[in-house]
């Protein structure tokens, strides 16, 4: 039996992992502080699979449970979810921003170490390429340059990894590097619920659906694109979910590569603030009150990936269209009305 360590696992991309891990006969152990989640997440977890998630509660930052975590399972892999992820607060709330992120990271590594768990596989951003210098991103672009603390907490936490590979060869690290993560699972059971209102674009739009929120505000149609809204590449957040599964398989399969690897999750289609709003009215049929107001500082123009390197090495490929995705956001969207799921 192979055992998973998913830290932050009862949140938005954390749940969508336990699934597909479960589903494929692992065992999840799941590390989660519930500060932007919440438990009831994990028995909808279990409720879509059948099966039970171990679960710890409390910080990846506390030694005394991650030794004990280590202690008490005979863990194989970790996957490392467990982060503050508010680009707009990150700026106001550096010192927390760098405490939690970097320090959750060092202190689940020398648990790791001591433990001799030397298997990871890490959550990223495109947000570590910072302003884009080529498109679409490929893995070798630049990193750097980061726009706000979340962005270089992440920008320094691939650091950390690739040093811990260079000082000790036999750990295997795969990061991970999400482009713009939308949607939810087909069940409407697990989704994307952030606390307050929602920054990110695709929640916005869901409780303007539902009419709990007056209209979108589009930041800005005076870009350098073809309708003048920002792009951006939007991943579907099973298929973002099912790579971090591939990749285990494959290193646990013995095909286990000699370095960190990195690979970009994106469809490699950008796609603008307005197509994303006439896809959500087109897949869902609800009417989405929008308005052009001005840019929102630190945005950048346009982002989207070559995915290519995944799909040759891992043969991973998104494979959602954008309106499946939206709709199941949108599904999610009405459960959690109806049932007060979360
Ligand atoms: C940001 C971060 C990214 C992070 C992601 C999810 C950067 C450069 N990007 O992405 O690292 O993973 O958040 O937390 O730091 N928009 C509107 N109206 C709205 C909301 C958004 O027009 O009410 C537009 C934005 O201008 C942008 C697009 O929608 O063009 C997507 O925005 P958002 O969902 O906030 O994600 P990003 O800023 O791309």
């Amino acid at each position: 039996m192979t055992t998973i360590l998913v830290t932050g696992g009862a949140g938005y991309i954390g749940t969508h992992t336990d699934v597909e891990l479960l589903n494929k006969g692992y065992d999840v152990v799941c590390v989660d502080n519930y500060s932007n989640s919440s438990p009831k997440a994990l028995d909808r977890v279990e409720e879509i699979t059948g099966k039970t998630v171990k679960r710890y509660e409390g910080d990846v930052r506390d030694e005394a449970l991650m030794d004990r975590i280590f202690t008490e399972n005979d863990i194989d892999w970790v996957i490392h979810f467990a982060s503050l992820k508010s680009v707009g607060e990150s700026v106001a709330k550096p010192i927390e921003y760098y405490d939690n992120n970097l320090n959750s990271t060092i202190v689940l590594l020398k648990a790791m170490r001591t433990h001799d768990v030397k298997k990871v596989i890490f959550s990223s951003s495109a947000t570590v390429y910072g302003t884009p210098k080529e498109l679409p991103l490929t893995e070798e672009s630049q990193t750097g340059g980061t726009t706000n603390p979340y962005g270089t907490t992440k920008f320094f936490e691939e650091q950390i990894l690739r040093d811990v590979h260079v000082a000790d060869d036999s750990w295997t690290v795969v990061i991970l590097r999400y482009f713009n993560p939308v949607g939810a699972h087909e069940s409407g059971l697990i989704g994307e619920d952030p606390k307050g209102i929602p920054a990110n674009l695709t929640p916005y739009i869901a409780k303007v659906a539902l009419g709990e929120l007056k209209e979108v505000q589009v930041f800005g149609d005076d870009y350098d694109t073809p309708d003048g809204s920002c792009i951006r590449d939007y991943i579907n957040v099973v298929d973002l979910a099912k790579a971090h599964v591939i990749a285990m398989d494959r290193m646990l399969g013995g095909k286990s590569l000699d370095n960190v690897e990195i690979f970009n999750l994106g469809t490699g289609n950008g796609v603008s603030v307005l197509e994303l709003i006439n896809t959500f009215e087109a897949a869902t049929g609800v009417k989405v009150p929008h308005k052009i107001v001005g840019r929102r500082e630190g945005d950048i123009e346009k982002v989207w990936a070559n995915p290519e390197r995944a799909n040759k090495v891992l043969g991973w490929k998104a494979t959602e269209t954008l309106a499946d995705t939206l709709a199941s956001a949108w599904k999610w969207q009405e459960r959690l009305r109806e049932r007060g799921i979360m």
